[in-house]
């Protein structure tokens, strides 16, 4: 196919794609939710080697700390839900940016910006103020997942960065782990994404490790009854407390998949099956709706189904918002706005 031919073709499958969208509630307008101006060749002619390099880097990162991947997808998911997938967390605090790196979801938690630094610097010798932050978010986010064992897929990229953050966005828009079912659902839905997404992209639970102090709660006093959480396996309850004590050991680590914990797989919804979910967030998928348990128990059986609506739904959130056109910048530095 022609370049013309292929653009027209890249074209038209947007406009259709925004048209099937646009009964989404907050829909309309502005970009808001589906990215209509992103597509995977946008670095094609202004830096070709942009993807290599994010890729060689993550790969680099993960040999030297396999833990890595995990944070990496995790920085473009609270990315993406505050103020749209802009590269707004990465900024440091200054002047009148609050970093979003003090929000509750990414104080001590947060990581991984080291090496998004050190993919900026190579872009920038390669290619001086042309790939965004927001966009290596997004690349990154995909080759943690392919390196780890998951599916792949193209990632539509155009996204330009933020020149500013929101702490407050980042404190009341992205799902804590003892949100309620309803609350996490909701969060997805201003999100533009749905309950097929939330149970999704929780499945990026299959890697990755979360603190004693996220789940504390239902080991000890669930509902303020001095009980665990009853969907709580016992005997994994049991485990957990050995280093979740009722105070201190904040910080310990816990794997979110105790099965294969580094590999990307279907075991996270194998594991809430057998109540052995981390976090309440997790488990709730099971018990407290019937769709989401439905999609608990395909994926559980289906990891090929999994994988295929997991590459989707990342492309759904990283669609969210966008800044495209003449709107943000494509800063230097991802810590901090160009200096006019
Ligand atoms: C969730 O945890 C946070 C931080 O530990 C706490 O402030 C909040 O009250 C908890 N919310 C619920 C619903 O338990
Ligand atoms: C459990 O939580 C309730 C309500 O938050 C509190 O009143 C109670 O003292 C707690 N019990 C224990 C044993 O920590």
């Amino acid at each position: 196919m022609a370049p013309s031919t292929s653009f027209v073709f890249v074209f038209v499958l947007l406009a259709l794609s925004s048209v099937c969208f646009s009964h989404r509630p907050g829909g309309g307008g502005d970009g808001y939710g589906y990215g209509g101006y992103l597509y995977p060749q946008f670095y094609d002619h202004s830096c070709p080697m942009a993807q290599d390099i994010v890729k060689s880097i993550v790969a680099k990162a993960f040999a030297k700390e396999p833990r890595i991947a995990a944070s990496l997808i995790r920085l473009h998911f609270h990315d993406c839900f505050v103020k749209g997938c802009d590269a707004s967390l990465l900024l440091d605090s200054s002047g009148k940016i609050a970093s979003e790196k003090r929000s509750n979801p990414n104080r001590n938690s947060a990581r991984g910006f080291e090496v998004i630094d050190e993919i900026k610097s190579a872009l920038e010798k390669e290619c001086p103020q042309t790939v965004s932050c927001a966009d290596i978010l997004a690349i990154a986010s995909r080759d943690s997942t392919v390196i780890t064992g998951g599916p792949s897929w193209e990632v539509p990229l155009g996204r330009r960065d933020s020149r500013g953050a929101s702490l407050s966005g980042s404190n009341n828009h992205i799902p804590a782990p003892n949100n309620t079912f309803q609350t996490i659902l909701t969060r997805f839905m201003r999100q533009g994404l749905d309950i097929v997404d939330l149970v999704a992209l929780s499945g990026s639970h299959t890697i990755g490790n979360s603190r004693c102090t996220s789940f504390r709660q239902r080991l000890y006093n669930q509902s303020g009854n001095a009980e665990p959480d009853p969907s709580l396996d016992p005997s994994y309850a049991a485990e957990l407390r050995r280093r979740c004590p009722r105070s201190g050991g904040d910080q310990n680590l816990f794997f979110l998949d105790f099965v294969s914990p580094t590999k990307f797989d279907n075991y996270y919804f194998k594991n809430l099956l057998a109540g052995k979910g981390l976090l309440n967030s997790d488990q709730v998928l099971l018990t407290k709706n019937q769709q989401s348990a439905e999609l608990v128990r395909t994926y559980a059986e289906n990891s090929e189904l999994f994988f295929e609506q997991f590459a989707k739904s990342m492309v759904k959130m990283g669609n969210i918002s966008p800044l495209t056109g003449s709107r943000g910048e494509i800063r230097k530095n991802c810590r901090r706005v160009n200096k006019n």
